[in-house]
């Protein structure tokens, strides 16, 4: 199979990162016999210093002639950072929020899973993680707050801001679908999240959610209100098993879902549409502070590519082994700083795509 993969490698640990998960990407497809095509795209921070905005037009086309999309990370250190001196809609994360919605990737799967060989670096109790936990965060990533009018005006003297946080039904129906499909294929329980004590696009959040669940009878659907599941995350979370929410909500619970877990640098996302299409990223950021230095953890970013083989090229079986790749590292005592403990044995970033590629059978 010929894999046309367009590769964002971006700002910050981005070309790192992307580096090593393409690395592996190339050995599985030189074992299993695929061929990959890469297209470079420019986005982010690296994109304004060509061309002066975040994402071009032509970028976007070039995106969606490709298969699939790999991506490391955009933006930079606010303070310091020219990109920050730019009007908002021109800075790095404008180039995100426009690839996502110009793609229609309304839905994003944040998998946060405690590795094993891992539990040292979770910071709950061990009474609390006990047996592990695996749990995937379907956030809504087109719609709500983040993509509603917004405007800053001065009424009467006094400058106040607008942000609208929109949803109609179509936009939760589908992602509500994903929600229970993907639950379906694992432990058959759906967590929807909301605040519907007290906004409206919640209330009708929860009936159209409701309306999906009926079409899985399978499926066990419990709703949940926002500021209690921040907590449910650090008081229980091996309750979770599919957690569905629309975008802002999505965004602070997969941080703090990540962070349970250990590390953000072990945690991949997938960004699909209604096609094979997805844009395949690590959920962490940019981390300009170890930019270039050599020891950023790349195992998102390779989990990344190999959810990229699962969900755009149906190839199960290469995903799978570059995750038994990973796990299999893990188990041979190699950390990167960010998770390495005592008695382990510390890599840096290049060494740690090199062993990846090297388990993969
Ligand atoms: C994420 C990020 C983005 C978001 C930012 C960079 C716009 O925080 O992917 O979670 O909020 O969606
Ligand atoms: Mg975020």
């Amino acid at each position: 199979m010929n894999l046309k993969i367009g590769v964002i490698k971006g700002d910050g640990i981005g070309p790192e990162i992307v580096t090593e998960a393409m690395k592996v990407i190339d050995k599985a497809a030189q074992i299993y016999g695929h061929t990959c095509e890469y297209m470079q795209l420019l986005m982010g921070g690296a994109s304004i210093d060509v061309h002066g905005v975040p994402l071009t037009d032509e970028t976007v086309a070039a995106a969606k002639s490709c298969d699939a999309v790999l991506m490391g990370s955009i933006g930079g250190d606010a303070k310091t950072s020219p990109w920050y001196r730019l009007e908002p809609s021109k800075r790095p994360e404008a180039g995100l929020l426009r690839i996502r919605k110009e793609l229609n990737l309304f839905a994003n799967l944040r998998p946060a899973v405690l590795y094993d060989e891992l539990k040292g670096a979770c910071p709950l109790k061990e009474e609390i993680t006990e047996g592990g936990f695996d749990m995937m965060i379907m956030r809504e990533l087109t719609g709500g707050l983040y993509f509603g009018e917004r405007k800053t005006v001065e009424e009467n003297g006094v400058m106040t801001a607008y942000d609208s946080l929109t949803y109609n039904e179509n936009e939760i129906r589908r992602i509500a679908k994903r929600g229970f499909d993907i639950a379906m294929k694992r432990r058959k329980k759906v967590t929807s999240v909301d605040k519907a004590n007290v906004l409206d696009s919640s209330r009708l959040w929860r009936k159209v959610v409701e309306e999906v669940a009926a079409d899985y009878p399978a499926v066990a659907l419990e709703h949940m209100l926002v500021d209690n599941c921040a907590m449910q995350l650090v008081k229980d979370p091996k309750q979770f098993d599919v957690i569905l929410t629309e975008n802002m909500f999505g965004d602070i619970l997969s941080d703090e879902a990540s962070m349970v877990t250990g590390s953000i640098g072990m945690l991949a996302s997938a960004s699909l549409n209604e096609t094979k299409f997805g844009l395949y990223e690590p959920s962490g950021g940019s981390a300009p502070d170890i930019a270039g230095k050599g020891i950023a953890n790349p195992i998102a970013t390779i989990l990344s590519a190999a959810m990229m083989l699962r969900f755009s090229f149906d190839l199960d079986r290469e995903a799978e082994a570059i995750e038994s790749a990973v796990a299999k590292v893990l188990e041979e005592g190699y950390r990167t700083i960010d998770i390495m403990s005592e008695g382990k044995t510390q890599v840096g970033t290049e060494k740690m795509g090199d062993l990846i590629a090297g388990y993969l059978k």
